[in-house]
């Protein structure tokens, strides 16, 4: 086939504010294209996606070589060697056997029931941060719900004191562009690494206490699953808490938020939704793939692979483009069309294969609570007369802020 490479741009302004409109063009036409500009693979089409997130050639272990060259420089910092030592650990990082060693560890803590038993407290913080959201005025959706709501639920399953919440989420917020993007701003890059280091002198003083004292807490559960025969180590139990608290955080702040413009824009499907016509669980699938939070996952191919047709060397960087995917025409019909009440909904927003999720049920009862607690919460809310900022990222999809207008009552 020797079809003309459509032009795209992956960070460029269209394709950060209409990745799916961005991306069709490529799945149809060069599902598996090497990308000249980004020096990378971008994989597009469902079938190839899933194929790929299955297959052990496509490597997660992306950032060793990236870590092992900035800790190699003899001056390097120690609190930035210090932040790369926890994200050098996290599982989703990692190939097997070390991911599975540790998947199966944290699962044995993060267990369903664990997340089922968050339900009443989803639904308690729901209302409790409706009841901030001023009445008449203009407010941003992300800073006054969106971005509380995930950060604290996590924590508290950690086992944070309430008492401490406030100065965790500070480190939080800090750490945070370490993790889901590049810094190029040296004074952020210096508070997050001092967030890091303060996140895991706290997640150590956590251990202490529960080792002390197990309460009914991931942290207490995470070290059972360690003193069970499990060959935890206290780095991997920090690197952990970590790992929970960020991988769950801005992508379910992120649902939330889409979710939201997405009924906003199609005032029927709200309607539907506000009526209980939808299963608010049917809904969530539905926005997950409509337009959720993960628009990709990177990998690195671990050896030289026909693929599709096409040969990725050994060392080339791969992006897997979830968005994409979850809009291929061969798999969901009108997939550019929300529609609340689809019936399959195979979408790839969390991933699949080895790495799916580990966090999938618990974002899942997050959005199903969340979405329609807001919906009936805010009767009259409807989007305020700003232009959407989208972040800059290629492997996420958020809005920096998401400005409604509440106007009450809409009788
Ligand atoms: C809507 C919200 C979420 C989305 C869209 C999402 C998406 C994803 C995706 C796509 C992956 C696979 C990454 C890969 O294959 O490289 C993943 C992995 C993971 N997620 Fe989530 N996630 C969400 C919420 C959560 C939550 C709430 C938690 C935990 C509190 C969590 C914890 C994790 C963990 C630990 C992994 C790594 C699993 C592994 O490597 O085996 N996620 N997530």
């Amino acid at each position: 086939m020797t079809a003309a490479t459509p032009q795209i741009d992956i960070m460029g302004e269209e394709a950060i504010r209409d990745p799916y409109g961005a991306f069709a063009p490529l799945r149809s036409e060069r599902p598996v294209y090497w990308d000249p500009k980004y020096r990378s693979w971008l994989i597009t089409r469902h079938e190839y996606v899933s194929a790929a997130l299955r297959d052990d050639r496509f490597s997660s272990d992306r950032i060793a070589p990236f870590i092992e060259r900035k800790l190699s420089a003899p001056d390097t910092d120690p609190l930035l060697r210090q932040a790369f030592e926890v994200l050098r650990h996290w599982m989703v990082f990692q190939d097997e056997p070390s991911h599975m060693r540790l998947r199966n560890l944290v699962r044995r803590a993060f267990t369903p029931r664990a997340v089922a038993k968050m339900q009443e407290r989803v639904a308690a913080l729901s209302a409790e941060l409706l009841a901030g959201i001023p009445m008449g005025e203009e407010f941003d959706l992300v800073a006054e719900f969106a971005f509380p709501l995930p950060a604290i639920i996590i924590a508290e399953m950690l086992g944070v004191p309430p008492e401490d919440r406030d100065t965790f989420k500070h480190w939080t917020e800090d750490v945070a562009p370490l993790v889901s993007a590049g810094l190029d701003d040296p004074e952020r890059y210096n508070r997050a690494t001092s967030a890091m280091d303060a996140l895991v002198a706290y997640f150590t003083g956590l251990i202490r206490r529960f080792e002390g004292e197990p309460a009914d807490n991931l942290i207490s559960a995470l070290l059972a699953a360690r003193d069970d025969g499990g060959s935890l180590s206290e780095a991997e139990v920090v690197a952990t808490c970590t790992l929970l608290l960020f991988g769950g955080h801005e992508t379910t702040a992120n649902l939330i938020a889409n979710s939201m413009l997405a009924l906003l824009r199609h005032p029927e499907q709200l309607a539907a939704l506000r009526d209980g016509r939808i299963a608010p669980r049917q809904a969530v699938e539905e926005f997950l793939r409509y337009d959720g939070p993960g628009k990709a996952v990177v990998r690195i191919m671990r050896e030289d692979t026909e693929f599709a047709g096409e040969t990725l060397r050994k060392g080339q960087r791969v992006f897997l483009l979830l968005a994409a995917a979850n809009h291929d025409p061969d798999v969901f019909d009108d997939p550019d069309v929300l529609r609340l009440d689809r019936a399959e909904n195979p979408h790839v927003a969390f991933g699949f294969g080895p790495h799916f999720c580990l966090g999938s049920a618990l974002a899942r009862l997050e959005a199903s609570i969340a979405v329609p607690a807001l919906v009936a919460g805010l009767p009259g809310v409807r989007l305020a007369d700003r232009q959407l900022r989208w972040q800059q990222v290629l492997l996420t999809r958020g809005l920096q802020e998401l400005w409604l207008h509440n106007e009450g009552s809409s009788e």
